[in-house]
């Protein structure tokens, strides 16, 4: 989902770009990642791969590893080999949630998931092998036409429900995956201090006030999406109450943060709907 997005703002730049699926590229494969290094000469490489299905990461924590922890390990030799910039992406989900304010990009990570546990250790293996010549840019509760999210659920079950029970006590910042595109755009080629960034909409909702201005954009009537508790839900992995991030280091980067989520998601909502309903997004 960012990654396609992420192909696309890059050519509008007129910079020569390659894009790798999984049948192109096994990142677990350290091989496999040399080889597409020779090939494609890389100055910098953005790493949007992941197991991102974070219920079954709970039961499949070794194979998450391998993608979330291995593959990124694998991608920062071959760019410390090959003089190559990375950038990293990761998440929220590497904070407990708890926190009552929004988590700085220095704060201590205490995942409390398997997915979160494996993203970390990415995190830290790019870290610890790059340094100086990385990036980590963390995001959350992402949407975008190309792949399934929240978002485009919510439109979709709005044509086929006439009401739908969403959580209302988990606080986030949803984010466009084109306003992370450019988000990692600019952060290459400000040449910003290496570490930590992060990239999210700024102020914050829960999925329940999400689903309602999904509502409210295609022109149903909010009320219809009611409001329940998480622990309604049984799911494998335990959500974070609070996946709210904080920005600073942009402005320190000399970059303008992402804008208002509402502001977002009404620009994206054409393309999203289109996505959906296989129709233009006019
Ligand atoms: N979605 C969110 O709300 C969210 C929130 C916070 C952070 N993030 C992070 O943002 C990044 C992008 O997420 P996304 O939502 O765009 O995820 P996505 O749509 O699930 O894309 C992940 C991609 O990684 C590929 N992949 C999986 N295993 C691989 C392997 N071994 N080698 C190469 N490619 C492999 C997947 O291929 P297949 O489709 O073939 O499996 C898929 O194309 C990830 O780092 C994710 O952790 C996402």
């Amino acid at each position: 989902m960012l990654g396609q997005d992420l192909l696309a703002c890059v050519r509008r730049e007129g910079v020569a770009v390659t894009g790798l699926a999984r049948r192109d590229l096994d990142v677990t494969v350290a091989a496999a990642v040399r080889h597409a290094f020779q090939l494609a000469r890389p100055d910098v490489v953005v790493n949007c791969a992941a197991w991102t299905a974070v219920d079954d990461a709970e039961a499949h924590e070794a194979e998450a590893w391998a993608v979330n922890g291995r593959g990124p390990a694998n991608i920062a030799a071959a760019c410390a080999a090959d003089g190559a910039r990375l950038v990293q992406i990761s998440t929220d989900y590497v904070f407990d949630g708890t926190a009552l304010r929004p988590y700085a990009e220095d704060a201590g990570p205490a995942p409390r998931t398997a997915y979160g546990r494996t993203k970390l250790a990415g995190e830290q293996a790019v870290l610890g092998e790059l340094g100086d010549a990385c990036y980590v840019v963390r995001t959350a509760w992402l949407y975008g036409a190309h792949g399934p999210n929240f978002v485009r659920t919510m439109i979709r079950l709005e044509r086929q429900r006439p009401a739908v029970d969403v959580v209302d006590d988990q606080h986030g910042q949803p984010t466009w995956t084109v306003d992370v595109a450019r988000q990692i755009i600019a952060l290459i080629q400000s040449g910003a201090a290496p570490g930590i960034y992060h990239a999210t909409s700024s102020g914050q909702t829960t999925w329940c006030g999400l689903a309602r201005e999904v509502f409210r954009l295609v022109g149903a009537d909010p009320a219809r999406v009611r409001a329940i508790a998480s622990s309604a839900l049984d799911r494998p992995a335990r959500r974070p109450a609070n996946s709210v991030l904080g920005h600073d280091r942009w402005a320190l980067a000399g970059i303008a943060p992402i804008g208002g989520w509402q502001v977002a998601l009404r620009a994206a909502l054409p393309r999203l709907v289109a996505a959906e309903t296989g129709g233009s997004p006019g």
